[in-house]
């Protein structure tokens, strides 16, 4: 009885460490881009990601994920200046790059 309720506990620490890790690798992309503390990408390119407040703003929804991350990318360390970047490129120190990935996932899974 007792290697039984042993074994049952190791197996349900097993699946705490699992559900944990796992957690920790899915960053949730519509929530960041919604975070005034992680950029507020919505405050310019809109609840939707395709209403900018700015019609020379672009619009992000459906966009291709690694091109959205590379541009943000380019933006943040000023390979890409060109047009409006420098309004962007401000706010891109709050946010890491695996959360430019989640929010470039989450940008791409729009329609
Ligand atoms: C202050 C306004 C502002 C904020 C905040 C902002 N952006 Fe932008 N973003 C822009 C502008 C303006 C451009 C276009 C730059 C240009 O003209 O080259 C742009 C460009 C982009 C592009 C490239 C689009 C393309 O088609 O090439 C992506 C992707 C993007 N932003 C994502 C984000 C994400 C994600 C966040 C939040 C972390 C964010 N932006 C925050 C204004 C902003």
């Amino acid at each position: 009885m007792h290697g039984i309720k042993k074994a049952f506990f190791v197996g349900l620490l097993a699946c705490g460490f699992a559900a944990g890790s796992a957690l920790a690798e899915e960053l949730d992309g519509a929530a960041i881009y919604k975070n005034p503390a992680k950029g507020g990408c919505v405050a310019c390119h809109g609840k939707d990601a395709k209403s900018p407040i700015l019609p020379i703003y672009p619009k992000l929804a459906g966009q291709n994920a690694a091109y959205a991350l590379q541009q943000i990318k380019d933006i943040k360390s000023g390979a890409r200046s060109n047009g409006q970047s420098a309004a962007m490129k401000g706010v891109l120190h709050m946010i890491t790059e695996e959360e430019m990935a989640a929010v470039t996932k989450w940008i791409e899974s729009l329609d």
